[in-house]
């Protein structure tokens, strides 16, 4: 049987694609340090698979303790999610942002290294692209010009793994560059459980339409786009989770470096996605427009063929299943996963 090491997999998109993963006749060994997850996440996938992976509550930056994890398990391949993942608080706190996401990521590139174990899945960004100069965005656009902390140790690791690749030619990489991932399990068992209120958009929405929050926030109506409102390739969190299945697959019959996008291919509006709520939850939600959020771009959506080239993926749910599943995933956990 084929064993992935998968770190942050009780997170948010971890915890999908352990799911996937396992039902996709993997074993899954879990590295999480909890710091933005649940132990409770562990019951929900075995409840949906029938099988609890093997889970260790460790930090990245234990570098023994990562060293133990590869001891202990014969592990084929690593899925990489474990960081910290929120913009504006990686401006105020970029060297946490960089002990973590860069520091916490080299600790874990030397223990596959030292084991052995040269197959990795980075979760990269299409933050990468900065301002993207056309939409929509090929892998070979211009990556640069990030704006925070966060999107810049998404792009230090993709270079840390493009010279890794470089000086060893056994290794296989492949740098996810995952488009806006919303959505939850069509189970109604897991999802995404923000800290506080949401930054993102969808988990915003989601709030205002439990009646947590009164209104949404539209940052800006004012850029060259439709509506005027900013647009974003969304993507059902369960298209993302089998993306890694494909590109897990992919990875451990090719060697080298690939940079690959997971979207849609389809932008939506702010007003769009609020729409497409309404019609989930069955009411109006009430909004204002409000100036532009600084660091925010107009528009950014996929050309995700390489996907569907490479390793024959691409996104099935649609912008009114996705909110269909946000919407019953909040209902189904108004105290998050405990
Ligand atoms: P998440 O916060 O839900 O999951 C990350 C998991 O990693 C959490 O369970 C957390 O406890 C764990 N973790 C953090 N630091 C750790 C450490 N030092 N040691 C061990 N575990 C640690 O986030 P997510 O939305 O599931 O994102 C997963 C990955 O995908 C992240 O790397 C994120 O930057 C990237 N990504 C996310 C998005 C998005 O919009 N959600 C977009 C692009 C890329
Ligand atoms: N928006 C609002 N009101 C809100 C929240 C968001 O109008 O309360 C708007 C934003 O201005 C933007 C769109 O909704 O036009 C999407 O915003 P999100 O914050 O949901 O997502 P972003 O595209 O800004 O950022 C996301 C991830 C980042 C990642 C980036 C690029 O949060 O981690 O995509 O991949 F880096």
């Amino acid at each position: 049987m084929t064993t992935i090491l998968v770190t942050g997999g009780t997170g948010y998109i971890g915890s999908h694609t352990v799911t996937a993963l396992i039902q996709n006749g993997y074993e899954v060994v879990i590295v999480d340090n909890l710091y933005n997850s649940s132990k409770a996440v562990l019951n929900r996938i075995e409840t949906i698979t029938g099988i609890m992976p093997k889970f260790y509550e460790m930090d990245i930056l234990d570098r023994d303790g990562l060293d133990r994890v590869f001891a202990e398990n014969s592990i084929d391949a690593v899925i990489h999610f474990a960081g910290y993942k929120a913009v504006g608080e990686s401006v105020e706190k970029p060297l946490v942002y960089y002990e973590n996401n860069i520091s916490g990521s080299v600790n874990l590139y030397q223990a596959m290294a030292k084991a052995g174990c040269k197959t990795l899945v980075f979760s990269s960004s299409a933050t990468v692209y900065g301002d993207p100069e056309k939409c929509p965005i090929t892998e070979d656009s211009k990556v640069g010009g990030t704006t925070n902390p966060y999107g810049t140790s998404k792009l230090m690791n993709e270079h840390i793994l493009e010279d890794v690749c470089v000086s060893d030619p056994d290794w296989s990489v492949m740098l996810l560059r995952y488009f806006n991932p919303i959505g939850a399990h069509t189970s109604g068992l897991l999802g995404e459980v923000p800290n506080g209120i949401p930054n993102n958009l969808v988990p915003y929405i989601a709030r205002v339409a439990n009646g947590t929050l009164e209104f949404l926030r539209v940052f800006g109506n004012d850029y060259p786009t439709p509506d005027g409102t900013g647009v974003r390739d969304y993507i059902h969190v369960m298209d993302l989770a089998d993306g890694h299945i494909g590109a897990v697959r992919y990875a451990m019959e090719h060697k080298g470096v690939e940079h690959v996008n997971l979207g849609t291919g389809r932008g939506y509006s702010v007003l769009d996605v609020l729409h497409a709520y309404e019609k989930a939850c069955g009411k109006q939600l009430p909004y204002r427009i409000l100036e532009r959020r600084p660091g925010d771009i107009a528009e950014c959506y996929a050309d995700p063929s390489k996907a569907l080239r490479l390793f024959g993926w691409k996104a099935r749910y649609d912008i009114d299943e996705m909110c269909r599943d946000s919407w019953n995933f909040t209902l189904q956990n108004p105290d998050g996963i405990k």
